[in-house]
């Protein structure tokens, strides 16, 4: 099977921050496999923009370190990334300073009809400052488009402020906020397996459906991201966005289109729906914990507290939540959300279990009839699983197994799965919006966000400490087992 290459129109990229981790781990390599593609048209430019003192051939020689450290060999070429840094040219800018802006302007000079994409891949703190910058000036032109990535604010009010600042400067149209777990290729089947087959919708609702999980579940710990995981923790870090925008793809109303107003709109009306997790019901409705020392990724490793070097840190590396969305369509469907570092392994997977049949017309011998479950796994082995009741086979009696039907996309397709980066750069050029969070998007998460943190920050209770190498505190079971339920766990996993 192979997959269709549509090149994109003619692009001047400023990457700001390419000398950063994002730039090496990500942006580069997206775009390498990009260019490799051939979908990337000549003459494309990728300015890399940073305050370091480099010529183009260091910025070159660094970001062919970066492809090599982090591009497989056998998914590189010599040649290629040759032809690949032949793109890059490199602007030494300080951009927290008003001066020295004329090298970027001069560098994009002669592509002021081309698509202009300004990327700030840098500290949060900067997202407004540079826009200011890059408006004063004179950089922005009719095609011009500015992506940043999470985190975009601590909170509601914070989140509007950057908002505000970047909206002096770029119109909402032109604002790409990437959460890159809207570029994966699972999230997006997600949309096909529900818009595109006639077989769930009908189904898809209270009437039919007991429970929704959502599990995104880490075996890294902070990996020297502390400094900024210690101010975040678990729920501003992966719920508040990530895990939030698949609650919403799945709970959404179909979309009139594929548009982007037309999904986002529906994503924002769950937002809003969620019901307020406050003082009263806080308690039973979320679970934070915090690794201690155990194994996890195959070796001893240490806790977060030792980690970070800070015994006092009450910062959550783990949780668990039930979230509930006021609606016709889910009314009593509960979505139980978990996340956390240093579990025992690395799983993000969407589970949606049916109700029970309302009568078993077999006897006891057949043996228990559980419930239907269709699971979407994100990653690793992106794919979906529907389980089912079978018959046991053979010419014995009447017994039954649930069993699930497998499509894992790698064997099912054999192609490479492109990381979720270069789809959303790409659509940046291409000027689509869907898979970006609006405005508004972000601030409904963060209100719903914000009375939990508060609820945390009064309480005197710390996160409950776990194991490093087990599925977080024994409360995030009880949380769910009070409900009757329990947390899908994969046998094959
Ligand atoms: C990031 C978080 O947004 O997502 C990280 O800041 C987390 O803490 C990462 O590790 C997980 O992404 P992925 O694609 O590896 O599941």
């Amino acid at each position: 099977m192979t997959t269709r290459i549509i090149p994109v129109d003619i692009f001047d990229l400023a990457v700001f921050g390419a000398t950063g981790d994002l730039a090496q781990r990500k942006i580069l390599p997206a775009l390498y496999h990009r260019d490799q593609a051939g979908q990337i048209p000549p003459g494309a430019r990728i300015l890399a923009v940073s305050r370091r003192a480099m010529s183009d051939d260091d910025y070159r020689a660094f970001a062919r370190k970066a492809l090599e450290a982090h591009i497989t060999e056998k998914e590189r070429s010599a040649a290629e990334i040759d032809t690949f840094l032949k793109r890059v040219s490199y602007v030494t800018l300080d951009a927290t300073q008003d001066k020295g802006w004329e090298g970027l302007a001069k560098a994009l000079k002669s592509g002021e009809d081309r698509i202009r994409v300004f990327y700030l891949a840098t500290s949060p703190d900067l997202f407004g400052p540079i826009c200011e910058r890059i408006g004063k000036n004179n950089l922005v032109t009719p095609k011009s488009r500015v992506v940043i990535e999470k985190p975009i604010g601590k909170d509601l009010e914070s989140a509007r402020a950057v908002n505000d600042a970047i909206g002096k400067v770029f119109p909402e149209s032109r604002v790409y906020r990437i959460d890159h777990y809207l570029g994966k290729e699972t999230v997006q089947n997600l949309m096909a397996l529900r818009f595109a087959n006639a077989l769930f919708e009908p189904l898809w609702n209270a009437d039919h459906i007991d429970h929704v999980q959502i599990t995104v579940a880490e075996t890294l710990g902070v990996e020297g991201r502390a400094g900024y995981y210690d101010t975040a923790g678990a729920l501003r870090d992966m719920v508040q966005n990530h895990m939030l925008q698949l609650l919403c793809l799945v709970a959404m109303e179909p979309p009139r289109s594929i548009d982007a107003d037309a999904v986002r709109d529906e994503k924002l009306k769950v937002l809003k729906s969620l019901r307020p997790i406050v003082a009263h019901n806080g308690a039973n409705m979320t679970v934070r914990g915090q690794y201690r020392a155990g194994a996890s990724a195959g070796g001893a490793v240490p806790g977060y507290l030792d980690e970070l070097g800070s015994p006092a840190s009450k910062t959550e590396t783990f949780v668990a939540l039930k979230a509930e969305i006021g609606s016709w369509r889910w009314n009593s469907v509960p979505f139980y959300l978990r996340t956390g570092k240093r579990l025992p392994s690395r799983v993000s997977e969407i589970a949606v279990t049916f109700k029970p049949i309302p009568h078993s017309v077999f006897d006891d011998s057949a043996g228990p009839i559980e419930t239907n479950r269709l699971v979407i796994r994100l990653q690793p082995d992106e794919g979906v699983k529907l389980w089912l009741m079978i018959k046991d086979p053979g010419p014995g009696g009447m017994r039954l197994q649930h069993v699930p039907l497998d499509m894992s996309f790698a064997e099912a397709f054999g192609v490479r799965n492109p990381d979720a980066y270069e789809r959303l750069i790409l659509d940046v050029v291409r000027g689509n919006q869907t898979l970006f969070m609006r405005r508004d998007e972000v601030e409904a998460a963060w209100n719903w966000i914000d009375p939990i943190l508060d609820e945390w920050a009064e309480s005197a209770d710390l996160p409950k400490p776990y194991t490093a190498g087990t599925w977080g505190p024994a409360a995030a079971v009880a949380l769910i087992e009070r409900d009757g339920r329990t947390w899908h766990e994969d046998d094959a996993r």
